[in-house]
């Protein structure tokens, strides 16, 4: 259990001068993994399994915070990276794969009769807005959950500096299942909405009725709906969560998954609305990259032919089911829960009046990561993650559920920390989408 983090504590002692926030993304960073208990820098991964700078290898449930659906190191992708890597990456002009992968996607997400590509998912939920606003002349947008770094996204949220004022007063937001709360909204700013930008679902379940009457007012209103799907997006069904509850949006966005850890997302969506991109501005030197591209259109075919989404689903139930059990076995559900649906299963600290739920989670973090478990308060399963591996982890969360019942009641909870306590990257955004900490 005593790891040696000898190299990864130098590494990151040097990105102190280096890199700000030490990270390139903050689910990444010293943040969210404790200091002096979990790694800094990974090295490599195969499998649902990942090793660090120093050697020590951890179960993986992050998968790169959700792109690696098939696993680290898939046979089928890499040789298709490799194949198109003899050819070449990036070109002068456009490449042939752009069409090759835009027929796939056009066939198999719903709402998708047209497609453009993007790096990052803030490429493409920013040009879903572009587009939404450009098409209804309307600036005001509506959201809920979390969209990405841009500033009309982050104007909503209270980490907002550098943003100019002005965007504050274009962006709403409403609460998960709030139908009211979006009926308000749009009421008081009649004609001025351009969009509803939402993820589809994220640990809280839609009530009956609640994704069609999203809709329906969006609709009514004048406005585009916008699924983001980037979570998502090749894991509730290949076509995302608009296939899996039939209420297919206007436009969507694609990341993540889809070419299982290489850098590529997509917008689609209706014909009408996506030929608007012919009028903005949405261009950059990646967009047709070629060895993503080629990733892709092999992670799409292996999630068919390997039946993923069934298999995923399959055993994040499995996970779900038994980690309730060790809850009621350990006596702890007055202070943890597991939620949200098997592709995504969260869980869920609740605030004692002695403990906040980072404080919690925290404790329950260094534990793991201890014992070979890279936790992060959620599981995204692959193909790679086998039963033995669940097995594992369960073993580890069983052990580690006795601890945490143990440091919470005897009230040296904190005492036992060794580093600090983790903390919200925003405070609001999974309160808005799922009343839950999200990220
Ligand atoms: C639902 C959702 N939308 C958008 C984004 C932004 O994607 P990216 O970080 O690739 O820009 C994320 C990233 O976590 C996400 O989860």
């Amino acid at each position: 259990m005593k790891r040696n983090l000898t190299k990864s504590k130098e590494y990151f002692d040097i990105a102190k001068r280096l890199i700000p926030c030490q990270t390139q993304c903050l689910s990444k960073g010293p943040t969210q993994w404790i200091n002096n208990v979990a790694p800094h820098y990974l090295k490599g991964g195969k499998g649902c399994r990942v090793w660090d700078v120093d050697g020590n290898e951890y179960i993986d449930y992050a998968m790169g915070l959700g792109p690696v659906v098939l696993g680290y190191g898939n046979e089928s992708v890499d040789n298709a990276i490799k194949k198109q890597l003899e050819d070449g990456i990036s070109f002068t002009l456009c490449h042939y794969l752009e069409v090759e992968l835009a027929e796939k996607l056009v066939d198999i997400l719903p709402c998708a009769e047209m497609v453009r590509y993007g790096k990052n998912g803030s490429d493409v939920t920013s040009a879903a807005i572009k587009v939404a606003r450009s098409y209804t002349g309307r600036d005001k947008i509506i959201a809920c959950g979390y969209h990405g770094w841009q500033d009309w996204y982050v104007a909503s949220t209270e980490r907002d500096r550098g943003i100019p004022k002005v965007m504050k007063d274009l962006v709403f937001t409403f609460r998960y299942n709030d139908i009211e709360g979006l009926a308000s909204i749009l009421d008081k700013n009649k004609g001025e909405i351009s969009a509803v930008i939402m993820e589809p679902v994220t640990a809280i379940k839609p009530e009956k009725g609640f994704l069609e009457e999203v809709k329906k007012l969006t609709h009514e209103a004048g406005a585009i709906l916008i699924y983001d799907e980037m979570f998502t997006g090749f894991r509730w069904s290949l076509g995302g969560a608009q296939e899996y509850f039939n209420v297919i949006p206007d436009l969507a966005c694609f990341g993540k998954a889809m070419a299982n850890g290489m850098p590529l997302s997509t917008l689609v969506g209706k014909e009408e609305l996506m030929r608007e991109l012919e009028k903005v501005f949405y261009s950059f030197t990646f967009g047709g990259e070629a060895l993503s591209l080629a990733a892709s259109i092999a992670t799409i075919k292996e999630i068919e032919e390997k039946n993923v989404i069934e298999y995923i689903w399959d055993k994040g139930q499995m996970m779900i089911d038994d980690v309730k059990k060790l809850i009621e076995k350990n006596g702890v559900s007055s202070y943890l829960d597991i939620m949200g649906y098997p592709p995504k299963s969260i869980m869920v600290f609740k605030e004692t009046g002695e403990y906040t739920t980072m404080e919690m989670k925290t404790f329950f973090q260094q534990e793991c990561i201890k014992r070979g478990i890279l936790f992060i308060g959620y599981h995204t399963l692959s193909l790679a993650h086998r039963d033995s591996d669940i097995k594992e982890t369960l073993a580890v969360y069983d052990e580690v559920m006795g601890l945490f019942k143990n440091a919470v009641e005897s009230g040296d909870l904190k005492d036992r920390l060794e580093g600090p306590v983790l903390t919200q990257i925003f405070k609001n955004v999974g309160d808005r989408s799922a009343g839950l900490a999200k990220r």
